[in-house]
């Protein structure tokens, strides 16, 4: 068979083929690591690099899971996204309870964003510095204990922060992502990224935007996804499809893969992966996919997205088997 990376390094324009990893799937010679050396050349963890999962207390890190890693990504030459510093869903239970003033406040978060781009400068190339800082009704911020505590600057402050951090690590390469999901079916939700990012750009504090693409297999539409991408194309971003996976029972209507949404998923996964290998070369980084295996997926029986039944939405089945998700995804090449 093809692998993807070995495909996607032959194109004119090459990107790299991302997956959202874990920690204790890395093992040597174990299926999962052999298809990711094969296949997979960046590596984003699904939760391991989060910061309620590397900071304990006030300045004490675990760094243990993380630096395996990030070790994992630097010495089989794959590429290490970080993902993610801020995110209102991975607040330590210490930050939470924090007692201290709003300004002590923001320097914790100062003092965690400091600390984590400077001990993985130079072996993280990229950080989603803020996930899903928009809420999902009329565009509004999302009413988040940052928000709260640190006011509407705090997501500039947090890019500031960890420029300021590589740079004084020797790092001038990092690059700097937002990262936000259903901005291209949800047009408010759209407007306000694309503010917040146009005021870091117009600060040169942002290198890109990441679209997650949880999508399904009806929606969004190629033009909805075209529109969206192009949006950061024309601002002269780079764009990384960094948590794509492609539902098809979302309605939860039926109880094993057919082959018709089976068809239908590898159609999907083929026209998205056409669309992001049609923008310019500048504009490209990584298409990265939201797991390996669907027993292994976030979305099957999700709470998290009220998802009550199975899904199916990867590139592989339960016995490391390829679907034709991944024949989808190898013809948008
Ligand atoms: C999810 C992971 O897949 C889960 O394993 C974890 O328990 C919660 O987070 N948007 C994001 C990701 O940016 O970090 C989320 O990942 C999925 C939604």
């Amino acid at each position: 068979p093809t692998f993807l990376k070995v495909k996607a390094n032959k194109l004119a324009n090459p990107f790299f083929i991302g997956m959202a990893i874990k920690a204790s799937q890395l093992t040597s010679g174990s299926p999962y690591d052999v298809i990711l050396k094969n296949e997979f050349s960046s590596i984003s963890a699904e939760y391991e690099m989060k910061m309620d999962q590397i900071s304990t207390a006030s300045g004490v890190y675990n760094w243990t899971v993380a630096d395996k890693i990030v070790a994992y990504g630097n010495s089989n030459g794959i590429n290490v996204h970080g993902h993610a510093l801020v995110w209102h869903n991975s607040v330590p239970t210490w930050l939470k309870n924090f007692s201290g003033t709003d300004a002590e406040f923001a320097l914790e978060v100062k003092k965690y964003i400091t600390d984590v781009v400077t001990h993985y400068a130079g072996k993280v190339k990229s950080w989603d510095v803020l996930n899903e800082a928009v809420d999902d009704n009329g565009g509004a911020m999302r009413n988040t204990i940052f928000l709260q505590r640190m006011g509407a600057n705090y997501v500039k402050d947090c890019f500031q922060w960890a420029k300021n951090a590589a740079i004084a690590a020797g790092d001038t390469k990092l690059l700097l992502f937002y990262n936000d999901y259903a901005t291209s079916t949800n047009i408010p939700k759209q407007d306000k990224v694309f503010s917040i990012v146009d005021d870091l750009k117009a600060s040169n504090l942002i290198d890109g935007v990441g679209f997650q693409m949880h999508n399904n297999y009806l929606s969004p539409t190629k033009a909805q996804i075209e529109t969206d991408l192009n949006k950061a194309v024309a601002k002269g971003l780079k764009i990384h499809v960094s948590e794509l996976d492609i539902q098809v029972n979302q309605s939860n209507d039926i109880t094993t893969f057919t082959n018709e949404r089976r068809l239908l998923q590898k159609e999907k996964y083929k026209e998205i992966v056409k669309i992001y290998n049609a923008l310019p070369a500048a504009s490209k980084y990584a298409l990265t996919v939201w797991g390996m295996k669907d027993n292994e997926s976030w979305i099957p029986f999700s709470t998290e997205l009220n998802h009550p039944g199975d899904d199916w939405p990867l590139l592989y089945d339960s016995n490391f088997a390829i679907k034709s998700s991944h024949t989808g995804f190898l013809e948008g090449l």
